[in-house]
């Protein structure tokens, strides 16, 4: 286990709400201060715009920006920094590989492969961009473990797809997916892979070349990162079959009333004044995240999530969602407890000081396949411990004997 009052030393957060005992790491993480003060330190003594100016803080800025740009690809072994788009999130990088990737390359007959797991920021723009194209949105139905099946991936996976889109890891279900598997048939039939990797890059080792997916989209706030900075991977290849779908300035290389000649990838495709303080403090994330060591923050997490499903499962009414295997899901764990409305429970813990999300979590075609109403979802990282979650354990039974 790792040593997390050590860990939580280094969060001031934690120092400004000493009660608080926090469980929503999958909506976001909490920050580390070498991070507070990487973005402090930008503001304060380096800031200018990037490839903008050619006086030297400007041209320092570019440089740090250009470096974060590489660290980021180094981090998820990308082939090349050019394969690196800085975006605002997840969102955003979803919403541009719809638009720059799918609206152009989609057409009436062809078909978008999803799960039934996916978080709304991956679904509705596919759906929007199969709605425009008049291509066809196809859903894979999962097991209650969150896997997909073969005969799922038979029946719906043809020569018509075009499209997969999928979570690396759910964040309701938690379950992982084995995207190396899944890009193996995915390219069998000359699909592309687009993966959502909100929920699997705070957690596990992602090395895009081994996974071999196409686009692989994932934001810094997760991760201990600023929010307003996020990532969407592209492979080379695929990176000329796009056109850039928001226009302005940092893009272009000359622009004349009559001509426009863009920018080569990946400035093309980022408009406008970039999150030069969140890449860099992104970085600050990384160089955090890799000194603690992800194996390490793997483990913690299977550890814990042994220990709160062993936990859940004694308590009377409660209702798991997804896998029993710890191994099989990132730091968190939904459930519902029988005739108690998810934003009671989670109120009554609010006031214990435990911060756990309750709803649908943007997931609700998942809550509708499941037949449930909204769920309430532990999320934990590498500064809780088993006694955060024994905390949630006791509270959780005294809150349904309140309600129940
Ligand atoms: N996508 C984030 C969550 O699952 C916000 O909570």
């Amino acid at each position: 286990m790792l040593d997390t009052l050590k860990i939580k030393a280094d969060f001031p957060i934690f120092k400004n709400h000493s009660d608080l005992i926090y469980l929503d790491n999958a909506a976001t993480s909490q920050k580390p201060q070498s991070v507070i003060d990487r973005i402090t330190k930008f503001y304060s003594s380096e800031n200018a715009n990037v490839h903008r100016g050619v006086y030297p803080l400007s041209e320092q800025a570019s440089e740090a920006y250009d470096l974060a740009r590489k660290k980021v690809a180094d981090f998820i072994n990308a082939k090349s920094a050019k394969e690196i788009i800085f975006t605002k999130g997840t969102t955003d990088s979803l919403n541009l590989a719809a638009a720059s990737y799918g609206l152009d390359n989609l057409k009436p007959d062809d078909e978008v492969l999803m799960s039934d797991f996916e978080h709304h920021s991956n679904f509705l723009p596919w759906k929007n961009v199969c709605e425009k194209t008049g291509a066809t949105l196809k859903i894979l139905n999962s097991d209650d473990d969150g896997s997909i099946n073969q005969k799922e991936w038979q029946s719906k996976l043809n020569k018509k797809t075009k499209i997969v889109a999928i979570a690396h890891a759910s964040n309701v279900l938690g379950t992982i997916n084995d995207i190396k598997e899944i890009s193996a048939i995915v390219h069998e039939v000359g699909a592309v892979l687009v993966v959502d990797g909100a929920q699997a890059i705070p957690h596990l080792q992602i090395n895009v070349q081994d996974l071999d997916c196409d686009f692989y989209a994932f934001s810094g706030h997760k991760m201990l990162a600023p929010m307003g900075i996020g990532v969407l991977y592209v492979k080379e290849e695929i990176l000329s079959k796009m056109f850039p779908y928001q226009l302005g300035g940092g893009m272009i290389e000359s622009v004349s009333l009559d001509e426009v000649v863009y920018a080569e990838y990946p400035e093309k495709f980022e408009a406008g004044t970039p999150n030069v303080a969140g890449a860099i403090a992104l970085v600050s994330a990384i160089d955090y995240l890799s000194k603690i060591g992800l194996s390490e923050i793997r483990s913690h997490e299977i550890e814990l999530s042994e220990y709160l499903l062993d936990g859940l499962a004694k308590i009377k009414k409660v209702k798991l969602l997804g896998s029993a295997a710890p191994s099989q899901r990132t730091g968190l764990v939904s459930f519902s407890v029988e005739g108690i409305h998810a934003h009671d429970l989670s109120d009554y813990l609010a006031k214990q000081g435990l911060a756990l999300r309750a709803g649908f979590h943007c997931a609700q075609p998942l809550h509708q396949s499941r037949n449930c109403g909204a769920t309430l979802r532990a999320s934990y990282y590498l500064y809780n411990s088993e006694k955060d979650l024994e905390v949630l354990l006791n509270n959780l039974e005294k809150a349904i004997s309140y309600y129940g």
